[in-house]
């Protein structure tokens, strides 16, 4: 103890990801196509995913090696039964230097004016919100759903109103779709005290036929709201952030600019993903994790779990986004709805 823990590139263990489900409601098409997700897909069995206890444990071990940081993902996260219950268990833990775990969720919003009072009292610290378009037509075509976008907007204020704040803002920009909704989604959420990011578009999973072309760069993301709006930099809370944060200057406050394609992050990456079925992953865009679920569910003691998750860690190498390029079209990977992003 005292040691962090460091990869061969000597990155600390610093945030555990939790898938909790492959199941989502929505069918964006860069993330669930549905013509891969459709009524005969299958997803993942009841008896296979972890139980609360089960995540609490590997969440507990993996805090008493360093990390500091646990995000619900899914799928969609809310769509799990009782997830306030695994919340409150979470939210229970703390670490070595006795610091309560900053615990979120990453959400699409649907059940979030349902759920967020039931969320906040279990412990969760704040949400980030999906929303790729401001228009209706628009969003049901990203989303392949039949949701409003007022619902999604409920599900934010809700958030904020009950103090899961402040409540960021996730907007996938696709070049040619909904880059358009740029300037009104930084016009709808400035003064409002929720965070807009923007996240340039992925070659996460192997189904969403992902082409450089249909990337919009972060600086010409940040240039297109510059001439609307003018925005300073603003230097990373901790290192390992994955949004680089940008002002309004006449102080309406924060926007961030994800841009894992265009000025990869790697050499800082603190993650771990654990999936719904107890896969350690560590990396986005791994081809295969590492089963802890046998662990768990066998008779290993928590020192036995402990160990084998702190030699996974040292020996991991992956800096996927530097090496994306020609050979890396064809590799397969994980697909993003199963491991939450
Ligand atoms: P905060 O720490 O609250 O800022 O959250 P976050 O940015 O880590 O989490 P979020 O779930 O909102 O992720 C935002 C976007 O960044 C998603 O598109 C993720 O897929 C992407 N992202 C998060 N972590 C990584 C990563 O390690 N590598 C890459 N390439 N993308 C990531
Ligand atoms: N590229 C970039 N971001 C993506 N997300 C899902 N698929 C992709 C992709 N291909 C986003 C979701 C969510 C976050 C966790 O990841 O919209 O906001
Ligand atoms: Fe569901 Fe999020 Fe994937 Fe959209 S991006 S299909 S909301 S998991
Ligand atoms: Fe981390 Fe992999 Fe993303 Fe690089 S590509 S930042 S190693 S998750």
């Amino acid at each position: 103890p005292g040691e962090p823990l460091l990869d061969t590139r000597r990155r600390p263990l610093h945030d555990l990801r939790i898938s909790v489900t492959d199941r989502c409601n929505f069918r964006c098409t860069y993330c669930m196509p549905r013509e891969v997700f459709g009524t005969d897909y299958e997803f993942m069995p009841h008896a296979d995913l972890l139980t609360f206890e089960e995540i609490t444990r590997v969440a507990r071990v993996a805090v008493s090696l360093g990390v500091e940081k646990i995000r619900l993902t899914g799928g969609e996260p809310l769509l799990r039964k009782n997830i306030e219950r695994l919340v409150e268990m979470l939210s229970g833990l703390s670490t070595p230097a006795g610091r309560p775990v900053d615990l979120t969720l990453t959400t699409n919003g649907t059940l979030l004016a349902k759920k967020a009072a039931a969320l906040k009292a279990a412990g969760l610290r704040r949400v980030t919100v999906s929303l790729d378009a401001l228009d209706d037509t628009l969003f049901e075509r990203m989303s392949d759903s039949q949701v409003t976008v007022q619902t999604v907007l409920d599900g934010i204020d809700e958030a904020a109103r009950v103090g899961l704040a402040p409540v960021k803002v996730n907007m996938v920009v696709r070049k040619g779709l909904n880059d358009g909704q740029i300037v009104p989604m930084a016009e709808r959420f400035r003064n409002s005290g929720h965070i807009l990011r923007f996240i340039e578009y992925m070659d996460v999973g192997s189904t969403n036929g992902w082409n450089l072309a249909e990337v919009l760069t972060g600086a010409q993301i940040l240039q297109r709201i510059g001439e609307r709006f003018p925005v300073e930099p603003v230097h990373a809370d901790y290192r390992g952030e994955v949004a680089a944060r940008w002002r309004y200057l006449d102080g309406a406050g924060e926007i961030g600019v994800i841009t894992s394609v265009s000025q990869p992050f790697c050499g800082d990456c603190t993650r771990a993903r654990l999936s719904p079925e107890g896969k350690l992953f560590l990396c986005l865009f791994a081809n295969q994790g590492h089963d802890l679920r046998a662990l768990v569910r066998g008779r290993s003691s928590d020192e036995q779990l402990a160990a084998r998750m702190a030699s996974i860690w040292t020996g991991r190498d992956d800096h996927y986004s530097e090496m994306r390029g020609k050979n890396t079209a064809s590799l397969h990977k994980i697909e993003m709805s199963y491991i939450g992003g």
